[in-house]
């Protein structure tokens, strides 16, 4: 059998894994980032009323409502850009130094935090906060179950214990009320996570982190730009992690970083991230070499440009998708059964690196998400299913069955089906398997007459959906 590259065999692997409707979140931006050419479908009156042909179900045989592509991402503006990323290669210097500066000092600004140090990913920025933050075997880190693995895995990659809190519906976010019932003598930490770009109750958060003095590592990583009355998501406890992966709001590929106020904390980042060498106040005597327990995830010069490049239209395109998901929010929570997501009310900017609402199977016929999205798929809008809860996968029976598990922790606390029953999330089942449906983050850059296509497809299912119930296979 020939060999395959590690990548393309775990990218097999998920495959094989899931169910085929449960798409990968990179995957279904990959498939659902059309290309815009002439995306300007002209929508004179704003009347979502179909009728007639126009009416039939696309899942049914009928015409879609959108048969034209969606903005493209990431983007990439070849006569601004090009030219200076080709500076940065022609210049060889190649490794982390003065443009990787540059983009940690610009996005420490752009967040109004004291300090930033970018790292390869999302996810290598989170273990190196945790472990930082002195957290590791032992230790337990409340985490909610509705994000991404990366949160999980990085609190796993520590030799912390995750403990799952249940999520608020009608938010997406950790419950603050779920919270404290989960705080035990183990507990350091816990891990908000500003999910879909939609700020958690960070106030709330803070307040338990205080009473109980725990250290808050908020996980930004689909949040950039996003604010709390005024001041943005990363900023808002002992530091804030974040992702630049291509599908992220400021995308560069791959890359990470970690921000805070703290200025020991962020030299003994910085000194990790670099092989535990010398920096800031992290010093040892002249000569003495290496001082700290590090690793290496340096970003490149080139990463750094291109994120430098990107920063530029972060806020002008945040400011967008949130007035457009406003719209959206006004119109689709007139369908009978689709209900936008809540903001709390200290947020000052959503900044929805995917745009949710939570579908109602009874308001469409007993269709279920599954049927609902494939219906809405084939009218041309992109959406997907999201994630599927995190608190039952396999690998957190792997984790507790490790060697450094059964040294680190008492074996009444590595029992799986222990572990399961505690770490019940059924809140977020409910939203996961049965309600939430995403539509990726480009869309939202579409002009506002091309949104009417996402209310009109969504006016139609309503419409058709005890036919495309009796019918659909
Ligand atoms: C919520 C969340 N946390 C962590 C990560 C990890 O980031 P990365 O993919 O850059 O490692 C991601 C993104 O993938 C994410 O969406």
């Amino acid at each position: 059998m020939r060999k395959m590259g590690i990548i393309t065999y775990r990218a097999k692997l998920q495959t094989m894994e899931r169910p085929l409707h449960h798409t990968t979140r990179r995957r279904f931006i990959k498939n659902t980032s059309l290309f815009g050419a002439g995306a300007a479908l002209s929508l004179p009156h704003f009347s979502f009323k179909t009728s007639g042909k126009t009416s039939h179900a696309a899942i049914l045989g009928g015409e879609p409502v959108r048969k034209i592509e969606w903005p493209e991402w990431p983007k990439w503006d070849t006569q601004s850009m090009d030219q200076e990323m080709l500076n940065v290669l022609h210049g060889r210097v190649w490794s982390r130094a003065k443009i990787t500066e540059e983009f940690e000092q610009k996005w420490a600004e752009m967040l109004g935090a004291k300090r930033c140090l970018a790292v390869v990913n999302g996810t290598q920025a989170l273990i190196a906060s945790l472990v930082q933050f002195d957290i590791g075997g032992g230790d337990e880190v409340i985490v909610p179950p509705y994000t991404f693995i990366a949160s999980v895995q990085a609190i796993l990659n520590t030799g912390a214990m995750p403990v799952f809190a249940d999520i608020d519906r009608e938010t997406y976010q950790i419950d603050p009320a779920k919270i404290e019932e989960k705080i035990t003598a183990r507990t350091k930490a816990i891990m908000p996570v500003h999910i879909l770009g939609l700020p958690a109750d960070m106030p709330a958060i803070m307040e338990i982190a205080k009473k109980h003095n725990l250290i808050v590592i908020e996980d930004a990583c689909q949040a950039h730009m996003a604010e709390i009355n005024h001041k943005k998501a990363g900023t808002l406890s002992h530091a804030g992690c974040f992702s630049f992966q291509t599908s992220k709001n400021l995308p560069i590929g791959e890359g990470g970083a970690i921000v805070s106020d703290d200025e020991d904390f962020m030299d003994r980042c910085f000194s990790y991230h670099n092989y535990g060498n010398p920096y800031g106040s992290v010093v040892g005597e002249v000569g003495a070499g290496t001082l700290i327990l590090g690793t290496k995830i340096r970003i490149t010069e080139y990463q750094s440009k291109i994120g430098l490049l990107q920063m530029k239209n972060v806020l002008e395109q945040s400011e967008l998708r949130m007035q457009h998901a406003a719209w959206l929010n006004a119109e689709l929570s007139q369908v009978p059964g689709i209900i936008p997501a809540r903001l709390y009310p200290h947020v000052t900017r959503a900044v929805y690196h995917l745009y949710p609402f939570r579908f109602q199977s009874d308001a469409f016929a007993g269709l279920n998400k599954t049927e609902f999205i494939r219906s809405l798929q084939a009218e041309g809008i992109p959406c997907a299913p999201g994630y599927t809860p995190l608190n039952k996968m396999p690998y957190l029976r792997h984790a507790l069955s490790t060697k450094n598990y059964r040294k680190m922790y008492p074996k009444k606390m590595l029992d799986y089906e222990r572990y399961m029953e505690k770490n019940q999330c059924p809140e977020n089942d409910i939203l996961c398997n049965e309600e939430i449906v995403w539509i990726p983050q480009n869309v939202l850059l579409a002009p506002k007459k091309d949104l009417g296509d996402i209310v009109r497809a969504v006016h139609k299912i309503s419409e058709t959906a005890t036919a495309i119930k009796s019918r659909i296979k």
